[in-house]
């Protein structure tokens, strides 16, 4: 076959844009787990342009753009109509200035500007959801200056999700303006198996809510607390890497639960590389909120170049669980976590406890090497490893520590 047959067959077939470019997803856009802020957790519908403007000013003046985040993307909600040929607006009400004004207000400031959809006729809060408007949708989109997409999946009835998604990723690619391509179909097509090349993350599980243990029942669903997010999917870690990630959803630190909550969740997705996507109100942040969101040592744990996620080590030792992290130049991240109501004593001799990986290929054993010890929270070097780990973990809280090799 001729190659501008072979070129007309594979455009029409949308595997081709029209400057010769097999479709693909955007390469190098998340390295390391995207951070950024999402509107949904704290205020679901109620969304507007003086919110969000405000919300960048607070990403700046927080001190959280220094700490590496970047996206504000607005969630559900923002949509008006489509016109009579198909393009969407979005709430006039609500979005006065429209998209773009408003986008190049966040970037003005330095940040990215990102958006919601769904691969559905209608999103999950039942406004115009994506379905056969997936092109149409992504060059409005570039026109806008979107910068992140995340890709919902109600009513999406009779889809193939692999085709669902794939399509909105090469519609993406066909706009030309380089985009993150968050999907969320919370775990039900185990995504981990096939999304690698379509998205840069893919929710694990339903919606998080803002508790550490609980499970919210609301009839047909639930909405899952910090550690049944963590229970619900084990061995998802070699699915994710750089550019590739498990999204176990947005964070709810600042949204209700207890600091050392707040900060043993915190703690959790670094240690899981997850995409660390604020999700409360940045414009009314608490002292202790801002001091977990921007300490950048334990940012540095997720955004650690191996990509590496970790993994629990072991679940009772002291009745805490251990929680362990491969990083970069042989170091490890190692979390201990205390589950019970009443603080927790904990020896810890490091010389029994060794920890080989086969996935990074990597071993923590302190008889053959030397670690220096730093507390990640406190800021502070607590001895190395020649020494038992003595300590004690308050209830529902985390001792959080970086081991360095000597
Ligand atoms: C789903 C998603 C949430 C949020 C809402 C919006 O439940 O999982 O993260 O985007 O839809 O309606």
């Amino acid at each position: 076959m001729r190659r501008t047959n072979l070129c007309i067959l594979l455009m029409i077939a949308g595997l081709l844009t029209h400057d010769g470019v097999l479709a693909q997803k955007f390469d190098g856009l998340a390295r390391t787990p995207p951070m950024g802020w999402n509107s949904w957790n704290k205020f679901q519908c109620n969304v507007d342009e003086q919110m969000i403007r405000e919300t960048a000013d607070a990403m700046v003046s927080s001190g959280m753009k220094e700490a590496g985040y970047q996206y504000i993307v607005i969630d559900d909600c923002w949509h008006g109509k489509r016109d009579s040929l198909g393009f969407i607006h979005p709430d006039p009400q609500r979005f006065p200035s429209g998209m773009k004004a408003l986008s190049e207000y966040v970037h003005a400031k330095g940040l990215k500007f990102g958006i919601y959809s769904c691969a559905g006729i209608t999103t999950c809060g039942g406004r115009p959801g994506g379905r056969g408007h997936e092109y149409q949708d992504a060059v409005t989109y570039a026109s806008w200056g979107v910068d992140y997409l995340k890709y919902d999946w109600c009513n999406t009835g009779g889809l193939n999700p692999v085709g669902a998604y794939t399509t909105m990723r090469d519609a993406l690619f066909a706009a030309g303006r380089p985009v993150v391509f968050s999907i969320c179909e919370w775990g039900d097509n185990q995504p981990w198996t096939w999304a690698k090349d379509v998205g840069h993350l893919w929710r694990i599980t339903g919606d998080i809510t803002n508790c550490f243990e609980c499970e919210v029942n609301h009839g047909s669903w639930s909405s899952w607390g910090v550690m049944k997010i963590i229970e619900m999917r084990k061995d998802l870690r070699k699915y994710a890497g750089p550019g590739h990630w498990n999204d176990p959803d947005m964070l709810e630190v600042g949204n209700g639960m207890s600091v050392g909550e707040d900060r043993a969740h915190f703690s959790l997705w670094c240690i899981l590389a997850a995409p660390l996507i604020g999700g409360n109100d940045l414009r009314a942040m608490s002292k202790e909120t801002v001091d977990i969101l921007t300490n950048r040592e334990v940012i540095g744990v997720d955004q650690d170049s191996l990509g590496m996620q970790g993994f629990r080590y072991n679940n009772d030792i002291n009745g805490l669980e251990v929680w362990v992290k491969p990083l970069q130049r042989g170091d490890w991240a190692v979390c201990f976590l205390n589950r019970n109501l009443k603080s927790q004593k904990i020896s810890y001799n490091w010389s029994k406890y060794i920890v080989s990986d086969d996935l990074s290929g990597m071993s923590l054993n302190s008889n053959e090497a030397t670690y220096s010890l730093r507390d990640l929270w406190k800021k502070k070097d607590v001895g190395t490893t020649q020494k038992p780990l003595v300590a004690e973990v308050p209830p529902m809280d985390v001792l959080l520590l970086r081991l360095t090799k000597q």
